[in-house]
This record gives structure tokens, sequence and C-alpha cells, in this order.
């Protein structure tokens, strides 16, 4: 076995993920890590970055390592610096089943598993192509896809979801901005942070307060009303419900939106597999697929191993993160042939865009409902959309891989 320090470690490929040619190409800069040590300690980071698929699908699995430990340290100490301010914001998380180890995390992940069904994402299918209409109604010729129509389409769907008015949308996708700082690990030190977190715990708990006060007097079809009767057995706290709908918030607007997004960049820049798709309707589901494989939304999610073991050859010590890509294990040769390659019939495709083990996302049907529904329909309506232009920039975080524009010409 080797350690941090071992001779495996000789000649590394650079390591900062957040450095920009990392945020511009992050496949290559996956890649090499990859072909150099697929289980590769970052003495920059502090952290075992892991990017071969068996690795990843293995981390992931494994029980050993935990999801609470990941921004434990974190917490903590802003708990400590700014107590009164991010009070709310803080507590959320407490709610959030991805930040939690059995047995939390089954008492957390049950009801919405026993609620958020597919026969329930399937339910909202109607809706979904209804708000996809009507906001391609509304593009203009200079359309800009993130801001003008999956963002807006992820948050009316989470708003038809939870059963809150869609003018809520506007406080939603602010609310999204100001606690993503703390999700995405935006600087705790940068001007403002403390005080736009803060602010984005207390809105969500007032306004999310009120919604679930008005559900218990008057249920509806909606997933709040049906937690609140399938997390009676798991005796849920009002906290952990409020922090449920701020993580099922989270978790399912900015990923679908940024799934919609790059799968739109993908067909724009392969006209092959655009005519494909434009002409074959029943290659979406595959096509969706492939877009979460090829481009997916994550990059990596954090796990911190809980005892000292062997993993890929290396010694983790007990308390080290480790980094597991998505984005990498998605390109891995050993796995998919021509990863680099945009197939949208590929089969077998089993791609980790929605993790795996019991953390593997409970959104999922609900996303690919959405992906499925909003492209057909964009390419339909538009074909002679292009991109406008081919500089493209892209979220500069270690977790997400979204565009934060994708400005388009329509005619
Ligand atoms: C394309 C869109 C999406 C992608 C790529 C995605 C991806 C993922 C991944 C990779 C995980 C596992 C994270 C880990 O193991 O650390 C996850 C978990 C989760 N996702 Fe999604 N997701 C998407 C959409 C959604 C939607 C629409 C919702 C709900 C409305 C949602 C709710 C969740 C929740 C609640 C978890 C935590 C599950 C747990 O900890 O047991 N996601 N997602």
């Amino acid at each position: 076995m080797v350690s941090p320090a071992s001779p495996a470690s000789a000649n590394p490929p650079p390591d900062d993920v957040l450095a920009p040619a990392a945020i511009a190409d992050p496949h290559g800069f996956f890649r090499r890590l990859r072909e150099h040590d697929p289980v590769f300690w970052s003495a920059r980071h502090q952290a075992w970055i892991v990017t071969s698929h068996a690795e990843v699908d293995r981390a992931f699995k494994d029980k050993t390592l935990s999801s609470a430990r990941a921004m434990a340290g974190f917490r903590h100490k802003l708990a400590e610096r700014h107590a009164g301010l991010m009070q709310h914001a803080l507590s959320l998380l407490d709610g959030w089943m991805l930040l939690n180890d059995p047995p939390d995390h089954t008492r957390l992940r049950d009801p919405v598993r026993r609620s958020f069904t597919p026969a329930f994402a399937a339910s909202l299918m109607p809706k979904i192509g209804q708000r996809v209409d009507e906001l391609l109604d509304g593009l203009h010729n200079d359309a800009e896809l993130v801001g003008d129509f999956a963002q807006p389409l992820t948050a009316l769907v989470i708003c038809d979801l939870l059963g809150v008015d869609a003018a809520e949308r506007e406080f939603l996708r602010q609310w999204t901005r100001d606690y993503g700082q703390l999700i995405y690990g935006a600087s705790s030190h940068q001007a403002g942070y403390a005080e736009a977190v803060g602010r984005a715990g207390d809105e969500f708990y007032a306004r999310f307060s009120a919604v679930i006060a008005a559900k218990r007097q008057q249920p509806g079809p909606d997933l709040i009303s049906h937690l609140l009767v399938t997390s009676e057995r798991e005796q849920w706290t009002d906290a952990e419900l409020l922090g449920t709908c701020s993580m099922l918030l989270f978790a399912g607007h900015d990923t679908t939106s940024a799934l919609i997004a790059s799968s739109t960049r993908a067909l724009m820049l392969h006209p092959e597999s655009r005519a494909d798709f434009e002409t074959q309707p029943a290659l979406v589901d595959s096509a969706v697929e492939e877009f979460l494989r090829y481009d997916g939304p994550s990059k990596t999610f954090v796990r911190v191993a809980n005892d000292t073991h062997e993993r890929g050859g290396h010694v983790i010590e007990a308390g080290q993160p480790l980094w597991l890509s998505t984005l990498a294990a998605n390109q891995d040769p050993a796995v998919f042939e021509s990863p680099e390659v945009l197939r949208l019939a590929r089969d077998p495709n089993p791609h980790l865009g929605f993790g795996a083990g019991i953390h593997f996302c409970v959104g999922a049907s609900l996303a690919r409902a959405e992906a499925r529904t909003a492209l057909p329909k964009l390419f339909a309506r538009f074909p002679k959309l292009r991109p406008a232009t081919l500089d493209f920039e892209w979220s500069p975080t270690l977790v997400d891989r979204s565009l934060l524009r994708l400005p388009v010409r329509l005619d």
C-alpha cells in the first residue's frame, strides 16, 4: 500500500480544481488525474480525488464513508463565527438527508421516498409540458437560455412540486443564489457572505413556515402535503420538514437547469446528433441518459473516511476527505467506449450522474421527466437554434458543472 507521500505521486498533473483551466475543461483536468492515479492525494486540497468509475461507484456504496462529516467542520466554524446571523441557514442543513448518515439519513429519506414516487413525478408531466410551452412562447430572438428558459422552468416545476405559488419563483431563484454560497463553498471571508446566507435562511424559514401551516389546514395534491402524512411515523419536527423542503428546492432546481442548458449546448455543437434527436423521438430517453453522462451537472461529491482503510492501493486515514468525481467516472474508458463521443443511443449507459448507493438521487425521475419534455419541445419550436457565442462561461466551483449563461439566436 502507498501513502500520500509515495512515489506514485511523482510528477503529478495539475490538481487545482478551481484553477481557470480546470473550470474551463474539467474533462481534461480529471482525465489526467485518473490516468495518473484514480485515487489521487491532492496535497493542495488535502483531499483524495477519486476519478475512476469503479472507485467512485465503490465509494458511493461504502457505508464507512460519511456524508454527515462532509460539511461538519465548515458548519461548526460558521456557527462559532456567525451564530446569530446564520442560525436558520445552518439549522436548515440539519434536515438535509444528503448531509446525514444512517440512521438519521433513513429517517429523513424514507418519507420523501414514499411520497416522491415515479408515479408522482409522472403526474407532474402535463404541468411540465404546459410550463415549457409558456416559457418558449416568451423567448426573444436573442434569448439567454439559462436565465430565460432553464432556470425559470425548473423553479416553476419545483413550485408545482411543493405546491407553492408560481409567484414565488423570483424569490426561489434569488434564494438559490444566496443559499448556494453556503453549499458551493464561496469563501466565508467574502464581503457580505454571512449576511446573504443568513438572510436566505431567515426568509426561507418565515415563508415556508407559513406554507406548511397553510398545508396543515388545507392539504393539496403536492409533495409538502404528502410529506405531512408520510413523515408522521418518523415524527419529523417542523425544522426537519423545513430542511427537507429547502433540500428538495436546492437539489432539484440548479441541477436540472444545468442539465437542460448543457444538453442544449451539446446538441447545438453536434449537428448529426441533433438531426437524430429531432427526427427520432424514441431516442429521447437514452439521449437524456447520455447528456447526464457526457457533460452532466455535477463534478464532485464529498465523503469523509470514518476509519483508516485501503483504497486503490493507498492508505486513507480516518478523517480524510474524498472527492468523488462523477464527471470523471462518467468518462472512464474502462466502462464507456469512446467516452468523449456523444452517442445518443448509448446502451448500456451505467453513468453515475445521479450517484449510487443510499444517497442515490431522490428526484431522478422528475429530473428525467423535465429534460425529456423540455429538450424536444425547444428544438422542435426553434429549428434554427444556435449559440450566439462559442465562449461558454462555467460556474467556478468544485461541485457543479453548469453554464452561467447560454446566449443563443433563435431565427
Ligand atoms: C439533473 C438533475 C439532477 C442531478 C444530476 C442530480 C444528482 C444527484 C446526485 C449525484 C445525488 C447524490 C449525491 C451524493 O451521493 O452525495 C443526488 C441526491 C439527491 N437529489 Fe438529485 N439530482 C438532480 C435532480 C434532483 C431533483 C429534481 C430533486 C428533487 C426535486 C433532487 C433531489 C435530491 C435529493 C433529495 C438528494 C439526496 C438523496 C439522499 O441523500 O439520500 N435531485 N442528486
